[in-house]
């Protein structure tokens, strides 16, 4: 019996794509840049699988280009706001993810970025490379405490808890939102569940661990960013669209809120002429929350089964939930 064909965007790692190579016809994207979405619809016509990253648009035209015999999207990562869920559904295709496995890694470099920003090490490591440190001094680069300090996470999923457990170690004060957010789930992971207002107004540091759609996208705008303190520091591992850039920018430029560290930006990759990049009060990384070895292994193991299950007649183990 013939294997099923199935186009893979990125040399993802071995770990995973061995996988696919064994149970599958596999033609793998080679480019060290994504695929361009005219070629992308090219490569899946055919197909009985697609197996794509966060860098690539999967719209309704493009599984119609694919065809009827596409069985599955397999998405290695755990957002899919680059995919068009409904449309999927109504074709009755299945979407595959990996939720779990990035879970620590992220709110590792998330609880990173807030420590950076806080203890300013980037500022400080320029502050050598650039010639500067003559002595030590009394006065220079002083950063803000965690101990004592609030932290607002909006959004307690998977994430938002690991970064939770990691600031209760700190000696973190803990405020949490999320539409449907129990004051008992909170407690769990020594937070307070509050609404969105109170969490803003009362936070040193805010933590954004919400997915991207159409309720979350510019949660944070120019209103919500002036409801902050005004030395705040924004942290965002999550999506770039959840923030307003524009107002970001603003609100950096103008003391609204003290700081962002960001994992994520709107558009990415950032350009680098972008207003944020120059403004010292912006700590940027690209899109390396889920970067360490072990996760990015995960996280392609998972995109192989479930894209092997979706090709063979298989429930996904994880399949993005639908309705
Ligand atoms: C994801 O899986 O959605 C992450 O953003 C990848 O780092």
């Amino acid at each position: 019996m013939s294997k099923p064909r199935v186009f893979v965007t990125r040399i993802m790692p071995a770990a995973g794509l061995d996988r696919v190579r064994e149970a599958c016809n596999a033609e793998i994207w080679s480019g060290e840049m994504p695929p361009p979405y005219e070629t992308l619809r090219e490569k899946v016509r055919g197909v009985d699988g697609l197996l794509c990253m966060l860098t690539d648009r999967i719209d309704g035209q493009l599984m119609d280009a694919a065809g009827p015999g596409l069985k599955v999207i397999s998405q290695m990562a755990v957002g899919y706001d680059n995919i068009d869920v409904p449309a999927a559904q109504v074709r009755g295709i299945p979407i595959g993810h990996t939720p779990g496995v990035l879970t620590e890694a992220t709110a590792d470099l998330a609880f990173g970025l807030l420590l950076a920003a806080a203890r300013r090490i980037v500022e400080g490591a320029n502050y050598i490379q650039d010639g500067q440190w003559r002595t030590w001094d009394p006065n220079a680069l002083l950063g803000r405490d965690l101990s004592g300090a609030t932290l607002g996470i909006i959004g307690l999923g998977r994430i938002g808890r690991a970064v939770a457990r990691r600031a209760a170690g700190f000696n973190m004060r803990i405020l949490a939102y999320s539409p449907s957010l129990t004051f008992e789930s909170a407690a769990e992971v020594n937070a307070v569940a509050v609404d969105l207002e109170t969490l803003l107004r009362e936070s040193d540091f805010v933590s954004l661990h919400l997915p991207l759609n159409a309720r979350t996208r510019h949660l944070i705008n120019r209103v919500t960013l002036s409801q902050m303190k005004a030395n705040a520091i924004l942290v965002n591992t999550a999506r770039g669209g959840i923030i307003d850039h524009a107002a970001l920018v603003e609100a950096l430029r103008s003391g609204i809120i003290g700081g962002a560290a960001l994992d994520v930006t709107d558009p990415e990759p950032i350009s680098p002429d972008d207003p944020l990049l120059s403004l010292p009060n912006a700590l940027v990384v690209p899109h390396i929350g889920s970067a360490s070895q072990w996760t990015r292994d995960q996280m392609a193991r998972m995109a192989a089964e479930n894209l092997i299950a979706g090709v063979t007649g298989q429930p996904l183990p994880n399949r993005v939930p639908t309705g």
